[in-house]
């Protein structure tokens, strides 16, 4: 394999040789605090705690390779300029590099035999409770003769918002005003530009070095074009061969231009081998004292200290589910993967370069994916979590797509176009599921919790016209009480709006979108069958649930009398064959949960709730395998849509062949789906939508174009993101109901297919990490933030390992392929459970194949225990865990025979 990137230990640490060579790589830098970097090859990337407050100018992807304003450091040497970065000598380049990486820390090291010099930069956030990135520059001679040389920090600052790097960038730059201090630069703008109201500005931007000697710089730039000089650039800034412009300490500033933090060292002697150190310190926040930062970070002790103490987060955060399988860069690779949902829970959608778009936070969908990785990661500690953002949800059965900085906080949006996307009432239940198995907990089901209230009503298609802001974000009923209802009840409520919110095929309505963002212009008679097929299981889901809490000793369950409506079943029973009579009745249900509800709770018998949601998903399940199986002759499959002019959008006319992945993979998960039509589907699968050199299989064919009556995703090229890319998420996905099916082979393809490609440089293109999507050329795009990371993470632990919770005892049900065990027959996992660290082990001693091996002995830390055969699973009694102590891992050991 040419040039790929290799492990160098267990703990996914890569070295890649001349990083530069390929385009678009960045990678990121983040502390709990949330000052979010990104660093690339070049040093370029961008550094900023929020949407409006970037210290260095904001980029997208195409930025790294176009924009010149990237961190910096040059050394001159006779005359002449050599850059940290490569910038000096980019056409004619003669330098060798290397990255080296780690979680989460960025090594370049560059050498040029001219020069005689090796210049090593290393960066990390450290994990403090500070807005601070440190840097280190270490350069050796490396040749037989001594050298003078000029050390120069380079580093733009931006200092203001995402917002003005198109909108007034010029005139915000007038409002900078920069301060020379020893060491260092402060870069404070008088206001922050908003022209819908001015505020005054607070926020510092800094910029300090000092070299191993806690020497200060000699000489200081301050803005940009002092530093590059009349017809220079950031590349080669021409002052610093003359230093003409250079200011020193004491000097004057110049007010309102584009700053930069020029930090010019004195120049030093430097012996053949001979080392100079200098520590550079990145930081934004109120009132910095440039003093106090230099004393306490820009030294080699600091350094060292929060560098170590950074590797300890990260592995402490990530041990405790790592795995070893017979490919270790696989283990190493999964380790990635595991950091995924961490980062994407710090940086949200925002802040990475592909991911150039919104102004941070998350989405709802992407809030319960994430939660659904952190309960792997993070422990039953995010129950609190959970619970709280049941408080985004509706009465309507829709949610509030604004989410606050602080988990359970959600926000109207007033501004913005309203949209409803169908899907988003399918995951809570997904993740919380995971939670309740995994404790045993059902008592949280009721749990009370408010509802959201905004002006949106009857799921967006209408305004509320009597209410405003100050009326709060909560429902409320006509006594002006804060409504509360149980968990269980906003499950219910999500589910059954989506039952009866039915177009004309008797699939639920597409509305905005839904897991597919780019579904989004059929929102008239758009219907998503994919999701209906998901409500589905669910809906089944929701009636086991129901007899959970009659184990718990309740007859009945009290719920908003409005609510009586649409558990039809008991005294209104509608046709179910009839969207109208479905859409009639939810219009009753809407109108009178439009403004306040009446302050009446209804109790309704457990059996009778059980038997209204059996029928539902019973109807459900028979109507989508009735009308929704399409065939041809040789093929069959589901169709997953219908679009605006209320046509089917699946095709299997051979001439015309129209097949999506989404419409598959929730057929499949949710049960509606039979054992011979997945077979079906995954010879279909193969056949239209399996694209070796993508990865696995593409998200749809190719429907030849826009199509304006379905959505933007096709006016993408195709083969990209949502127009027949392969998508991790929905792949994923995929591979998690085939497990959960009992296809194993079949998942497992998937799930190895993506991460071969992705561990092929040469491919793919990245650092080690699940992306988003592959691309037509094979390349992967939008790193580190996606959502499929949860999913990957999921599916190993909870199908490919099989390591799950059952009514909160731990059930053991592997599903390994002799292939993935290593070499003494192994195959191990770290994992979490009942708030307890373990090391499982499966020794499959015999050598056999998944299907044909059982669980055969246990034995915790040594000791053989006793475990509740069924089937070929394993489960091991709750009580036996929870005695286990705290802090320390935990030896599961268990034989295959
Ligand atoms: C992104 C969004 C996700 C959405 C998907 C498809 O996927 O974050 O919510 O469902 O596109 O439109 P991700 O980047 O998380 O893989």
């Amino acid at each position: 394999m040419k040039n790929n990137w290799k492990f160098i230990d267990d703990k996914a640490t890569f070295i890649l040789e001349q990083p530069e060579k390929t385009s678009h790589l960045y990678f990121p830098l983040v502390n709990e605090k949330l000052m979010m970097s990104s660093i690339t090859p070049d040093l370029h990337g961008d550094i900023k705690i929020d949407h409006n407050h970037f210290l260095s100018p904001p980029v997208s992807i195409f930025d790294l390779h176009n924009s010149r304003a990237s961190r910096n450091f040059f050394i001159r040497v006779d005359g002449k300029l050599f850059a940290a970065n490569g910038s000096t000598n980019r056409i004619e380049n003669k330098d060798e590099t290397q990255l080296e990486a780690g979680i989460l820390w960025h090594k370049l090291i560059r050498k040029n035999q001219d020069f005689g010099l090796k210049i090593e930069v290393t960066n990390f956030v450290p994990q403090i409770d500070k807005f601070i990135e440190l840097m280190k520059v270490s350069i050796t001679n490396i040749s037989d003769d001594s050298k003078t040389i000029m050390s120069t920090v380079s580093i733009p600052l931006y200092g203001r918002s995402a917002d003005s790097i198109r909108d007034h960038r010029h005139v915000t730059s007038l409002l900078n005003t920069t301060e020379i201090e020893e060491y260092g630069i402060k870069l404070k703008p008088t206001l922050s530009f908003d022209e819908l109201g001015h505020l005054e500005n607070d926020i510092e931007y800094v910029v300090l070095a000092s070299d191993q000697n806690d020497k200060s710089p000699q000489y200081y730039y301050t803005d940009i074009d002092s530093f590059i000089g009349e017809g220079g650039n950031l590349d080669y800034p021409l002052d610093l061969i003359s230093l003409s412009n250079a200011k020193k300490l004491g000097d004057q500033t110049v007010n309102g231009k584009e700053s930069i933090a020029g930090l010019v060292f004195e120049e030093v002697d430097l012996k053949p081998q001979e080392i100079k150190d200098y520590y550079i310190v990145i930081s934004i926040g109120e009132k910095i004292s440039i003093k106090d930062l230099q004393k306490k970070y820009a030294n080699q002790n600091a350094f060292n200290h929060y560098f170590e103490d950074n590797i300890k987060y990260w592995s402490k955060k990530l041990d405790p589910l790592s795995i070893k399988t017979s490919d270790s860069r696989y283990d190493n690779w999964m380790r990635w993967v595991s950091l995924q949902p961490i980062l994407r829970r710090l940086m949200g959608n925002s802040f990475l370069p592909y991911h150039d778009y919104g102004r941070g936070g998350r989405g709802w969908r992407d809030l319960w994916q994430d939660a659904l990785g952190l309960l792997l990661l993070e422990s039953e500690d995010i129950a609190d979590d959970l619970y709280s953002f049941f408080a985004g949800i509706r009465m309507d059965g829709s949610n509030a797509t604004i989410i606050g900085a602080n988990p359970g906080e959600f926000i109207a949006d007033r501004n913005n176009i309203p949209r409803v996307w169908m899907d988003h009432g399918v995951w809570p239940l997904k993740t919380l599921q995971v939670y309740l198995e995994n404790t045993g907990n059902y008592q949280f089901l009721l749990k009370e919790q408010t509802y959201f209230k905004d002006h949106l009503i009857h799921r967006a298609q209408k305004i509320d016209q009597l209410w405003d802001v100050e009326q709060g974000n909560f429902q409320k009923d006509i006594k002006n009480n804060i409504y509360l209802g149980t968990i269980f009840e906003h499950l219910l409520i999500q589910h059954l709006t989506a039952f009866f919110n039915v177009g004309e095929h008797n699939n639920i309505l597409l509305e905005g979108a839904d897991w597919n963002d780019g579904m989004d212009m059929a929102d008239n008679n758009g219907e998503s069958v994919a999701f209906t097929a998901f409500y589905a299981g669910n809906i089944a889901q929701l009636s086991e649930y129901a007899k959970k809490i009659k184990k718990l000793g309740f007859q009945s369950i009290d719920l908003a009398s409005e609510f009586e409506l649409l558990i039809d079943q008991i005294s209104m029973p509608i046709d179910y064959d009839k969207p109208q009579e479905k859409q009639a009745r939810l219009k009753i249900y809407f109108n009178q949960i439009s403004h306040k509800i009446k302050n009446k709770k209804i109790s309704i018998d457990i059996n009778d709730l059980i038997i209204d949601l059996e029928n539902k998903a019973k109807w459900m399940f028979e109507h989508l395998r009735k009308n929704e199986w399409i065939s041809n002759n040789s093929d069959a499959w589901f169709n997953g849509y219908y679009d605006d002019f209320g046509n089917q959008v699946e095709n299997t006319d051979p001439s015309n062949i129209r097949m999506t992945l989404t419409g598959q993979v929730f057929p499949i998960m949710s049960g509606v789906a039979t054992e011979d039509q997945i077979k079906s589907i995954t010879k279909a699968a193969n056949k239209y939508l399996y694209q070796k050199d993508m990865g696995g299989l593409r998200l749809n064919t190719d429907f030849g174009g826009p199509q304006m009556n379905l959505g933007r995703a096709f006016g993408f090229a195709y083969g990209t993101k949502e127009n027949g890319a392969m998508f991790s998420h929905m792949s994923v996905m995929y591979a998690n109901a085939l497990y959960e099916r009992g296809f194993i082979k079949e998942g497992y393809r998937i799930l190895k297919e993506i991460y071969s490609h992705c561990q092929d440089f040469s491919k793919s293109k990245m650092y080690p990490g699940l992306p988003e999507y592959i691309g037509p050329s094979g390349r992967g795009y939008y790193f580190y933030l996606t959502g499929s990371a949860s999913w990957y993470l999921f599916t190993i632990v909870n199908q490919v390992f099989g390591i799950k919770g059952k009514d909160g005892n731990l059930l053991l049900s592997p599903k390994l392929l002799k292939e993935q065990f290593d070499k003494n027959c192994n195959a191990v996992i770290h994992t979490n459970f009942a708030n307890k660290k373990f090391k499982v082990t499966f020794i499959n001693k015999d050598q056999k194949e998944y299907g044909s091996y059982k669980i055969n002995k246990i034995l915790l830390n040594d000791q053989e225990i006793h475990f509740k055969k069924t089937d070929d699973n394993a489960i091991i009694d709750r009580t036996l865990l929870t005695a286990l102590k705290d802090n320390q891992i935990h030896n599961l050991t268990i034989t295959l025979t």
